[in-house]
This record gives C-alpha cells, structure tokens and sequence, in this order.
C-alpha cells in the first residue's frame, strides 16, 4: 500500500481553510482534525478490493520531480488535452479545466499559466475505480458517514464541472460498462414486454451504439459518442431520435442506484417511484451513482437523409445595410419555420454566426436530416425553404443562398463518429439555453423575434464574432410522450421544438477560476438570461446539460414549476440528507455554497 503524505501544493490552501469561521458548517477537508488517516483510508481501500486511486493528476509527468508519480507521458497527455475521449479516459480528469481551478495543466494549453504549477486544486482527493456495486456502496457509505464530500464521474465531459469536486471522495464509473439485452423484458407492473438493452453507467453512447447495432435496434442517446449514460439520460437528454421518440430518458425504465448512505435501490414504475421520476430529469451526480440503465431500444431507420442550405447577407448589392437587413430577415423566417419543419419530419441544426456582431449581419448554417425519406423529399424541402427565405429577406436587400446536396447513408454511420472526432475540450465552457415552441417562434411579432436574436448574438467584445445553436431536439417525439414517462424533466421540453443555446460569456482562461466564472456568469445574467426571460417568461425552460447553472432563475430554468422542484428537494432529502453530492444548480444546491478558490462546500 503506498503511504504517500499530501504533496505540499495541496497543503498550501491549509491557511484559507483555517481562517474560515468556525460557525461555517463543511464537508471536511485533509486539514480538518477528524479528516480520515492514511490509515483510515488503507482500511477503505482494502475493504473494496484495492480499488482506492489516490489523485494523480494525468499532466504531472509535465512538472518537475513528476510531483504525483503520473504514468503518463507529457507529450501524449498535451497533445490530447483537448479531446474528450482523452479525460474520459482518465479517473480525474474532466473536459473543462476552470472546474478543477486549471490546477495541473499541461504547459501551453489554454488556462496554462506558470504559477499555477500542479496541485490537486479542485479535483478529488481519492478516486474509486468502481467494478462493483459493492464497491460503490462501500465507499459512499464510508464517505458520508465521516462527512467526507462525494462526486461522480463518468466521462468528465459535464460543462458545470459538475464531475469534479474539491476535497472529494469520487466514484468513478468508467468500468462499469457490461451490456445485456432482453427482447422480453417485463415492465413492472404491467403484463407487457419490451425490447430493451440493459447498460452499465459506464458505456459511453459509442461502446451503447455499438451494443444495439449488433442486435439491430437502437436508442434514443447522444448525437456524440464519446458522450456517456451517466450525465446525459439523468438529465433528459436529446439526440438524433428524440423529436421521433422524445428524450433519452422517455426510454429509461429501470435504474439501479447507490445512494450516499449505501443502499443498494431498484427504482422504476413500481419500486422507488419517487426516486426513479427524480432521475429522469434533474439530473445526475445528485442523488446517488446510477450502475445500471434499463433502457428501451427502437427500430433502426432504414436510412438517414440530410440536406440544406447555408445563407448570408449578399457582399455586394443595393446597398450593405439593406442586405445586414435581409439576413436578420432570413434567420428569422428560419426560426418560424422550425415547427412546421419538425412537423414534417425533421430533425438537425441550425447555427446561425456574426462575423463581428449583429451589424454586419448573420449567417445560417441549415442542416436538415430525415428518416426513411427520399432524397428527392429532402430535396423539395430545401428548395421550398430556400424559396421562403428569399420572399422573407427579398424586401430588405440581397441574400446569399447555397443549397447543400443532399444525400442518404445508412443509419450507423451517422451514430458513430471516430472516437477521437471531438476536438471539443478546453478551459472553460459557459452555455446558456432555453427551450422554444411555437410561443416563442411564431406567435410573436417577427421584429420581437429578430431583436432577442439579435440581443442573444451581441458578442461580450465588440467586433467579435458570435453563435448560436438551435438544435431541433424536441416536437412530437417530445411532445408524444406519455404522462408516466416524462419523469422529471421540464415541462417546457413538451411544448417545445428547439433548444437554442448561447456561447458569449467571456471567460478569461488565465484570470482566478472563481473570478473567471463569476464574470463570465454576471455578462450572462444582464446579456442573456434577461433576453431569455423576457422572451420565454416564468415557464420558459432550459436544459441543464447545456444551461447556465449559475442563472439566477435556475431553479425554474431547470426544473420548472415550484412543486415539480418541491418534490425533487423530498427526493434529495430521502436519499441524501447530509448533502454528500453538490452540483452547482442542482437539487438543494442553494443551501450550499462551493468556491473554487478555498475548495470548501459548506452549509449556508
Ligand atoms: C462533445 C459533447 C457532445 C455532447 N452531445 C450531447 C448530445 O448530443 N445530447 C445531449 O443531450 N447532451 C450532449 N452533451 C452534453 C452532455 O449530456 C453532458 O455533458 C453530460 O453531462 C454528459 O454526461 P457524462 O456522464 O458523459 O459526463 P460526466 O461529466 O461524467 O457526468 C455528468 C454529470 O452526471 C453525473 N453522473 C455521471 N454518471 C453518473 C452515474 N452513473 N450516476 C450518477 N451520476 C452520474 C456526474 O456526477 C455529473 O454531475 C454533449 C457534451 C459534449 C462535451
Ligand atoms: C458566524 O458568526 C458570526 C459572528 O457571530 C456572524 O456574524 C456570522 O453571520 C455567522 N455566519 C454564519 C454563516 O452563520
Ligand atoms: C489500494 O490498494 C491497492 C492494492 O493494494 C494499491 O495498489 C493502491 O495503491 C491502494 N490505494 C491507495 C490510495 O493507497
Ligand atoms: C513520449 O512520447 C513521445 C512521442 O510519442 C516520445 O517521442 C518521447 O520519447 C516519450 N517520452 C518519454 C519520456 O517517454
Ligand atoms: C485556486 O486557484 C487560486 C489562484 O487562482 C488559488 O489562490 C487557490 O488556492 C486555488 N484553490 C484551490 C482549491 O486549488
Ligand atoms: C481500473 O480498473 C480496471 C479494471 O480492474 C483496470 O483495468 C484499470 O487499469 C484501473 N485503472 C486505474 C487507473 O487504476
Ligand atoms: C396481468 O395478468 C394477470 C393474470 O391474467 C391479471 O390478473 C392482472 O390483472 C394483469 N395485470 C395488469 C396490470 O394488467
Ligand atoms: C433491422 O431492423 C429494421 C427495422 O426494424 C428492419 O427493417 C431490417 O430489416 C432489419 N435488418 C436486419 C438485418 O435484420
Ligand atoms: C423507419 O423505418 C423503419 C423500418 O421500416 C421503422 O421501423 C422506423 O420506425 C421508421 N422511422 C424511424 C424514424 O426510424
Ligand atoms: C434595416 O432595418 C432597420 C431596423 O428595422 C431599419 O431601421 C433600417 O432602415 C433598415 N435599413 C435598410 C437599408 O433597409
Ligand atoms: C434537387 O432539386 C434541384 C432543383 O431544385 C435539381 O436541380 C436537382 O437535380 C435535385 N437534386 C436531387 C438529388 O434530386
Ligand atoms: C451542414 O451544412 C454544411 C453547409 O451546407 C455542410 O458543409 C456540412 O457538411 C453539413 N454538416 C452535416 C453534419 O451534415
Ligand atoms: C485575464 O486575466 C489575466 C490575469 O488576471 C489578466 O492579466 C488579463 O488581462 C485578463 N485578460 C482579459 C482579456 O481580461
């Protein structure tokens, strides 16, 4: 057993720590007297079979001295910092290094700076490297019985640093990855079967993909596949099937579960029923680590079509300021159209950019993807909204339209990008979203509409470029799900066609994490979320994988109205009284506060 002592970089935040007031009541930290010793934690560790990881950040080998004795080489882990599946692969690591206070950076990435130097910062203390549902319960027992704080990670991609944690016992799911499928699986409580696939937390939506290819079915999941179970079903979660058969977890009908007290739950439509609505919705990392997913599985597409078109104002023409103007009317005859487009069949993205903010006009990217159509199909589709947005800009000026050539691949090839595809990672990542349906697209006056997209496309920094992403994630397969199945997601997701996210906040890489963020989310609250607010009102909602957890109204963002999040607060207080899981905007959330600078989580 190695008996390492706390390496001094984690030692030094010891003073902060001391100078809190001893009336703050805290999850406990390695400087507190009644924190576990060595050998305390040896006696853990041999208790779950010698699966205890003491935190070593992946990038030490890039330090001198090699601080915490990483196995990795410098150069692999720099030239992999920015690829998701890379920090999957670590028991620490996670997508977006602000919420691990960039603490330990490979030298030159983004957010590198020399003073930071490499600590544990935000990261974990210990890490399970769980095989066992016994492991798990084990640990979380033994965790939340000494006060000790308790994170969940599965692929570490969470955009809120919601799978790291300082001062953290964490549970890594990564190996809990078996498959099984039963094509008569009974629903509880009823007489029927369903075809479904039976998935450990750890798959990611690639190794669950390739699962159910094999069986000739496939899920409602994530669009990319380094994406895991874990974050994404808990939370509802969207993909390319979802406006056909509503959320990922509309799927899910069971859900093993270990809650911080150790309890081992089955939860589904007649067993732990409170709990099992909590999960499919809220989201994860906040009421227990789920080990297994019991999900339904659908029919396989015969073909997957896409098609369609970019525009931007004309260059050149009658004059630029009339075609900045057709351009705005492009964009939003494009939102108008989304419902009737989904009606028709159809899923995909529309990305719409400024070069230099919303004065010198927007540019659309369409992209249309339909199932067991016709080409041709996809090609009068395009044509027909190529058509409206020309009519709709034409009495503004020139507009630029170039009509993507459609074409038709099998399924799997659009579900199984290379592993390594999504260079996506980097220092920071704050998203603001909200949920529109018809309300918000075509019941208002156009010029409300270009405005709050104008607004939402007004860069922090004039002059510089900025995006926004519908994607077409909602319509009838949302909206057709039973009552039963909806679980805890926002209502909003029913009634609603796209999810419309945000980028601008500036986040400064090199500035303090805390402050970085604490910036970067009072630009949102005045730029953003006042737009939002204003245009999709009290039950507008968000969804919190791609939301801003630090919105003022988060708690109606994400889980709409007071007495849906009444009943997740029961939940949370059923299965975790002591608060050994915080996520920032999570359940109970506000009775906490968490700052990256001292690392404490404490009572408020
Ligand atoms: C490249 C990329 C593509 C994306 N594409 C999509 C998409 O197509 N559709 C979509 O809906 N979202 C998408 N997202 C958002 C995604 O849903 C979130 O990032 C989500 O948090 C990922 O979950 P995870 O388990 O992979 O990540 P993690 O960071 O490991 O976990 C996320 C949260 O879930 C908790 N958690 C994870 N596993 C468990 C478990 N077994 N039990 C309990 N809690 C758990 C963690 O504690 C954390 O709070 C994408 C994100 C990225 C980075
Ligand atoms: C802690 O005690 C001080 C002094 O009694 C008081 O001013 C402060 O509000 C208390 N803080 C909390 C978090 O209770
Ligand atoms: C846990 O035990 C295993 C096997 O004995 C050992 O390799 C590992 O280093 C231990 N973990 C810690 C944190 O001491
Ligand atoms: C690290 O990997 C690089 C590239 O693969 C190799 O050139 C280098 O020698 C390796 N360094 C060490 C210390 O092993
Ligand atoms: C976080 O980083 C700041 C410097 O920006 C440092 O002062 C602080 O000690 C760090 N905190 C932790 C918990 O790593
Ligand atoms: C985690 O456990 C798995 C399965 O036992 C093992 O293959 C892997 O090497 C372990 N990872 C680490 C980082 O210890
Ligand atoms: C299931 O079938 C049994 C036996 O036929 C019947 O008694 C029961 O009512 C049925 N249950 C449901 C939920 O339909
Ligand atoms: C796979 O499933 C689809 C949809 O149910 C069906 O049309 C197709 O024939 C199946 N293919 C094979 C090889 O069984
Ligand atoms: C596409 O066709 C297959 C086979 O006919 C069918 O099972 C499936 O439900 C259809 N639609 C979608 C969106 O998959
Ligand atoms: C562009 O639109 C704005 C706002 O509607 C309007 O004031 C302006 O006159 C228009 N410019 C041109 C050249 O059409
Ligand atoms: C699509 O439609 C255009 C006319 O709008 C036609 O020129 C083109 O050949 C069509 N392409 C396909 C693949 O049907
Ligand atoms: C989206 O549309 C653009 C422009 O038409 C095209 O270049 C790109 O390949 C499309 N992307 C996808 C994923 O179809
Ligand atoms: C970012 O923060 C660093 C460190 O505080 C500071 O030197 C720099 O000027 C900041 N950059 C911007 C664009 O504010």
């Amino acid at each position: 057993m190695r008996l390492q002592l706390y390496p001094a970089a984690l030692l030094a935040t010891a003073t902060t720590v001391l100078a809190a007031p001893s009336n703050r009541t805290c999850k406990l930290t390695p400087h507190d007297a009644s924190w576990p010793s060595v050998s305390e934690w040896n006696g853990l560790n041999a208790t779950i079979g010698g699966t205890l990881l003491q935190t070593t950040p992946a990038a030490s080998s890039c330090y001198t001295g090699n601080p915490f004795g990483a196995s990795t080489n410098c150069t692999d882990v720099t030239d992999h910092w920015s690829y998701a599946a890379y920090h999957a692969s670590w028991p620490e690591s996670i997508d977006y290094s602000i919420f691990t206070n960039h603490s330990c950076l490979p030298p030159g990435v983004d957010g590198y700076t020399k003073e930071r130097g490499c600590s544990i910062g935000a990261h974990p203390v210990y890490i399970v490297n769980a095989t066992s549902e016994k492991q798990i319960s084990t640990a979380m027992h033994w965790a939340n019985e000494r006060d000790v704080r308790i994170v969940i990670k599965g692929t570490g991609h969470d955009m809120s640093g919601r799978s790291t944690g300082a001062y953290a016992l964490s549970i890594w799911t990564h190996n809990l990855n078996h498959f099984a499928h039963d094509a008569r699986w009974p629903v509880p409580g009823t007489n029927k079967t369903i075809d479904v696939a039976i998935l450990g937390a750890g798959n990611t939506w690639g190794s669950a993909y390739t699962a159910v290819h094999a069986i000739n079915r496939t899920l409602v999941g994530g669009e990319d596949a380094t994406v895991g179970l874990g974050g994404l079903i808990q939370n509802g979660g969207h993909g390319l099937l979802s406006s056909t058969h509503g959320l990922a977890s509309d799927s899910l009908y069971q859900v093993t579960i270990i809650t911080p007290d150790g309890r081992r739950l089955v939860a589904n439509d007649v067993q732990n029923t409170d709990l099992f609505w909590a999960v499919r919705g809220a989201g994860g990392g906040q009421f227990g680590v789920v080990t297994e997913f019991v999900i339904a599985t659908h029919p396989v597409p015969e073909s997957v079509v896409t098609g369609g078109l970019t525009f931007s104002a004309a260059a050149a023409g009658t004059s630029s300021n009339a075609n900045v103007n057709a351009s705005w009317a492009a964009l939003v005859e494009t939102a108008r159209l989304i419902p009737d487009i989904m009606d028709a069949g159809l899923t995909g993205t529309i990305m719409a950019t400024t070069e230099s903010g919303p004065s010198d006009g927007v540019s659309g990217i369409i992209n249309l993807t339909g199932f067991n159509m016709t080409i041709a199909s996809m090609n009068a589709t395009v044509a027909e909204l190529s058509t409206r947005l020309r009519t709709a800009s034409g009495a503004h000026g020139d507009l630029t339209i170039a009509l993507q050539s459609p074409s038709s691949k099998p399924y799997w090839a659009s579900t199984k990008p290379a592993p390594l595809a999504s260079r996506s990672c980097g220092a920071g990542s704050m998203i603001s979203s909200r949920l529109l349906g018809r309300r918000e697209l075509l019941d208002i006056p156009p010029p409300k509409l270009t405005s709050y997209l104008e607004r939402i496309l007004t860069p922090a920094t004039q002059g510089s470029s900025s995006m926004a992403l519908f994607g077409l994630q909602g319509g009838r397969g949302t909206a057709s799900t039973p009552e039963e199945r909806r679980g805890s997601t926002h209502p909003a997701w029913r009634r609603a066609y796209a999810h419309l996210m945000t980028y601008g906040a500036p986040v400064n890489a090199t500035a303090d994490a805390e402050s970085a963020l604490r910036t970067g989310a009072d630009w949102y609250e005045e730029h953003i979320e006042s737009v939002w607010r204003e245009w999709t009102g009290a039950d507008g909602g968000s969804y919190a994988n791609e939301g801003n957890v630090f919105s003022g109204t988060w708690k109606r963002d994400f889980y709409g109205p007071a007495q849906n999040y009444e009943r997740l607060l029961g939940v949370k207080g059923e299965v975790d009284p002591l608060g050994s899981l915080f996520v920032w905007g999570g359940v109970g959330s506000d009775s906490w506060e968490y700052g990256l600078r001292d690392g404490l989580l404490c009572r408020v």
